[in-house]
């Protein structure tokens, strides 16, 4: 099998509570996964990326987790996962799995036994256990924050602190203890034993912390990151002792189990979590910030491209996921608009919005999908949802809604069930509702209206996706490309025979280009120009293959 699978592949991740409900319990299950699999292998993937499914009371949308070995009984069974792994390997699709390293669940057996036990037991160890500072001890030992709102640190009955970077229910892992060192190694043994393919490492940047007294101080948790890892919580050096061994264990494998990194920190540091003796992959972020600029794409790609090389790793590309606005929302909003503010205003966009958000949408998937490297889809985006803002917050799940006392509504609206059907209770997620309201527009997305309809959304991404595996395959599409901007143009020029022009201006802008057309974001009236918002994909496949591809 080739080990290298995962450097060109689609990836697209699964949020299993909101994608497919076998059993009408509300809650998306593995079942219903697999119920989905040929709709999954009609899209083109190479892999599934599926968050977490493991046993959790929600306090974080399941990465708090209460057994790492096991499937949560909402969600299914260990049975149901092997019968997804079997499923999915047989249409010829990857899993990779979310691994949450940087904390537990407070419900996890050993938070509960080191609460259990008395402060300096050999329990608390495996967490971060403190004395409070000020005259009584009452105080948080540090200004650390937690990235949901709060002080990172809470008091427990005996006076103590624990540190949480997240919510209260996510306590932090010590990663300097060996009994957590050992019980991961064997967790991915675990899971790669019974035929995973890869990890999603959840927050790779945070596991170590300088825990040196006087801790030091990190009171703005959005600032940038420095550049030379001396941050006392976030991208440490030592961090890259731990995904050694990690990777030795991956590398045990044939072929060996692939890691992506969720780390957020600054392009320059993702390197080292790319590279081939840490993780191998590293997610890069840089997109769902960037503004809709075709300086700012280009910048971003080009830069991209050359750090992935100089890791020997291959650059990914991310629109959305299931922490942000849903971009088709991010691009039908004005650039730099408070997105928080929006969704707590809770209004839908308006027509117009809407279908500018969609038309830049279309062009962004298909200019990450002419680029080398991974691209990971966020399940919904192939639909062309936007995030929904109008649920009520009686219904809010997010734990940042209550974190931060009501300032942020959180990231429930990118996590609403998606539509599979026009018609039905819930359209077609489940037979009896679902855990997030979904709204009345939801029906002209559904999977079923988009099946049907050739300038539909999804109809755009399979077309692109086979596409882009055409042009690997039979067209030697191979290399670093060439990017380029001119002016509103950002051009990709592929050795092999593809090129992918995407104009960011609302204007048509004049473009000749010898090839044929291959694929168009949006209808093409008078050539030779680009429309406004559009990317074009020129390329000189043989008729043979596009008609094949056509029709298979
Ligand atoms: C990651 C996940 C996010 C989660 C957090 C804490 O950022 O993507 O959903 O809340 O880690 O586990």
């Amino acid at each position: 099998m080739d080990p290298d699978w995962w450097r060109d592949a689609v990836v697209y991740q699964v949020y299993p509570r909101s994608f497919a409900d076998s059993d009408a319990d509300g809650l998306g299950d593995l079942r219903g996964v697999i119920s989905r699999v040929d709709y999954l292998r009609g899209l083109g993937i190479d892999a599934v990326w599926l968050s977490p499914f493991y046993p959790s009371p929600l306090a974080d949308g399941g990465y708090d987790v209460v057994d790492y070995r096991d499937v949560d009984s909402r969600l299914g069974t260990l049975a149901d996962l092997d019968d997804l792994i079997e499923a999915l390997h047989e249409a010829g699709i990857r899993l990779i799995i979310d691994i949450v390293p940087n904390h537990s669940s407070s419900e996890h057996p050993w938070f509960r036994a080191a609460l259990a036990s008395p402060r300096g037991s050999e329990e608390r160890e495996r967490y971060v256990f403190m004395e409070g500072a000020g005259a009584d001890g009452s105080e948080p030992p540090s200004d650390w924050q937690s990235h949901f709102g709060g002080s990172a640190w809470e008091r427990t009955p005996d006076g103590q602190f624990y540190l949480h970077l997240f919510a209260e229910e996510q306590p932090d892992f010590n990663w300097s203890h060996p009994d957590v060192r050992k019980e991961f190694l064997a967790i991915l043994g675990f899971w790669s034993d019974r035929g995973v393919d890869g990890f999603r490492i959840d927050v790779a940047h945070t596991l170590v912390k300088d825990l040196a007294h006087p801790l030091r101080s990190q009171p703005t948790i959005d600032s940038l990151l420095p550049e030379d890892g001396s941050d006392p919580l976030y991208d440490r050096d030592e961090l890259h002792q731990i995904y050694r061994e990690w990777r030795e264990l991956f590398d045990r494998y044939d072929p060996p189990r692939m890691a992506v990194a969720e780390a957020w920190v600054p392009a320059s540091r993702r390197v080292r979590y790319a590279s081939p003796e840490s993780l191998g992959q590293a997610f890069n972020f840089d997109l769902l910030r960037a503004p809709w600029d075709a300086a700012a794409f280009a910048e971003i790609i080009a830069r991209n491209l050359r750090f992935a090389d100089e890791a020997h790793s291959s650059s990914t590309w991310v629109l959305s996921n299931h922490d942000v606005v849903r971009h088709a929302t991010r691009y039908a909003l004005p650039d730099g608009a408070d997105l928080d503010a929006w969704l707590l205003e809770g209004r839908p966009l308006g027509p117009a919005q809407a279908l500018q958000g969609d038309r830049r949408a279309r062009a962004a998937a298909m200019l990450v999908l002419a680029l080398p490297g991974s691209v990971y889809l966020y399940q919904g985006e192939e639909l062309g949802l936007h995030e929904v803002s109008e649920i009520g917050i009686q219904d809010l799940q997010d734990p940042i809604w209550r974190r931060s006392e009501g300032r942020q509504k959180g990231r429930d609206g990118c996590r609403v069930p998606l539509p599979w059907t026009a018609a039905g209770r819930s359209f077609g997620f489940g037979a009896n509702g679902s855990h997030l309201p979904q709204p009345r527009w939801f029906a002209s997305h559904a999977a079923d209206v988009e099946e049907r309809d050739p300038g539909s959304m999804l109809s755009l991404y399979r077309s692109a996706i086979a596409l882009r595996r055409l042009l690997r395959t039979e067209g030697g599409v191979s290399g670093l490309p060439a990017v380029r901007r001119d002016g509103d143009l950002v051009v990709i020029e592929r050795e092999g025979g593809l090129t992918s022009v995407t104009n960011f201006s609302s204007e048509p802008v004049r473009w000749s280009h010898g090839g044929r057309v291959l694929l168009s974001s949006s209808d093409l009236t008078s050539e030779p120009t680009i429309p406004g918002e559009t990317t074009v994909w020129f390329g000189e496949l043989h008729e043979s293959s596009i008609a094949e591809e056509a029709g298979s």
